[in-house]
């Protein structure tokens, strides 16, 4: 009935790629299997107690039940304010230049909409993250996409980098007008320096679009690596916003915080849809993300540490297990390329092999996009021995023939 009526925004959008891999982790867990999950970038652990504690304290509080502020409680701003002070140097203003969002996906996806005119061109790097591409497509834009091209220490190769985008520009119909960048990077785990950022600003001026970053692994680091933000760089306001989530540094994904600074005009468009759509979330978790970010921040090292002990598990049990893995220097991930004797496989098929053969799920990589199609994604969210056991598993597997 009523085959003419379209829904043509739902239509524009991709089937979700991971659906079928999930659904085969569903029906294996509903028969009773025991399934290694290294599949999503969901955190395991708990939130810290005093983030809880600050939680419940707002919730008995009279006054905080009701309605609150669509762009985030002033309070929540200020300390947004202060994080960008204390970790990169850098000044915004919290009126004008500050939004707190319902996690970093939400905003980003609201940005796109408050921004986009039908047909506007979006530069997204791939593989990436699957919502910096189809928040554009949702918005009724399109994406240009180009390679990101880095080395075996998952190092960005920035030439390549400006040499593609200054291509793509030039090569877009109409001229595409943002650019997203996200390092480290989901699911490659690429990195970058502060100097790419100079670089980038500088070309981001001159050739008139729109910065978008997206640092949701910011403080999820490896050894000496230190994550820069574009807003180190002098200038960057008049070209760039960027977001930050509180889902991964304090294990805080399930209740959907995050932000978005920087340019008056995206900022002042992010905040004016978000009015339309929200009122705001729910005060005691905004009060509750204020001292996440102003209060002691050794959790986040706690936090780093479990995730560095079960790197190290993963890559030396999969290395023995025959699957040999590349170290990451930020990020909950390993971007691992399929085991040589089976990467003709392709990634969906490997990864549903690896459901059915060694019960453990991963991402395959062509759900971040074709260039990803010899990769999967392996989130550190199982405990060590949880790892190990998924490295004996393997091993019988890529023994099998
Ligand atoms: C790169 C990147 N950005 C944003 C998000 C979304 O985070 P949030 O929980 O803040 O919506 C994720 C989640 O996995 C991510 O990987």
């Amino acid at each position: 009935m009523f085959d003419e009526i379209r829904f043509n925004t739902i239509e524009r959008l991709p089937n979700y790629v991971f659906a079928e891999v999930n659904a085969i982790k569903m029906a294996a867990r509903r028969s009773g299997e025991d399934i290694i999950d290294f599949s999503m970038g969901n955190p395991d652990g708990k939130t810290p107690q005093h983030i809880i504690d600050k939680l419940c304290e707002s919730a008995n509080k009279d006054k905080t039940s009701g309605y609150s502020v669509s762009a985030g409680i002033y309070k929540l701003r200020l300390a947004i304010c202060d994080w960008y002070k204390r970790k990169y140097g850098a000044s915004f203003d919290p009126e004008s230049e500050v939004v707190a969002t319902m996690g970093s996906k939400e905003g980003f996806v609201n940005l796109a909409r408050a921004v986009i005119n039908p047909g506007d061109v979006a530069i997204v790097p791939t593989p990436a993250y699957p919502i910096h591409s189809q928040a554009f497509i949702l918005a009724g834009g399109n994406v240009a996409k180009m390679p990101l091209i880095y080395n075996e220490k998952f190092e960005l190769d920035e030439n390549k980098f400006f040499e593609n985008v200054e291509k793509t520009l030039y090569e877009s119909i109409p001229r595409a007008k943002f650019l997203v960048v996200n390092f480290p990077h989901n699911p490659t785990t690429v990195t970058v320096q502060k100097s790419f950022y100079d670089r980038l600003v500088a070309m981001a001026k001159k050739e008139r679009f729109y910065v978008i970053s997206d640092i949701a692994y910011a403080e999820l680091t490896f050894g000496e690596y230190k994550t820069p933000s574009i807003f180190e760089v002098e200038g960057a306001k008049d070209v760039a916003v960027e977001t930050y989530t509180l889902s991964k540094s304090y294990n805080m994904a399930g209740w959907r915080v995050g932000f978005m600074v920087g340019n008056k005009k995206l900022i002042g468009a992010l905040k004016k849809i978000k009015s339309w759509f929200d009122y705001g979330m729910y005060t005691p978790i905004q009060v509750a993300a204020t001292i996440a970010l102003n209060g002691d921040q050794t959790c986040i090292e706690d936090i780093k540490n479990i995730y560095a002990k079960r790197l190290e598990v993963m890559l030396d049990s999969f290395t023995n297990a025959g699957w040999d893995l590349l170290r990451p220097s930020a990020s909950m991930f390993i971007w691992a390329k399929l085991p040589t004797n089976k990467a003709h496989l392709k990634s969906l098929e490997f990864s549903k092999q690896l459901l059915q053969k060694a019960s453990v799920a991963v991402s395959p990589g062509i759900g971040f996009g074709e260039a990803g199609d010899e990769y999967v994604r392996l989130a550190l969210i199982e405990n060590e021995n949880r790892i190990r056991q998924a490295a004996r598993n393997i091993k019988k597997y890529l023994k099998e023939e």
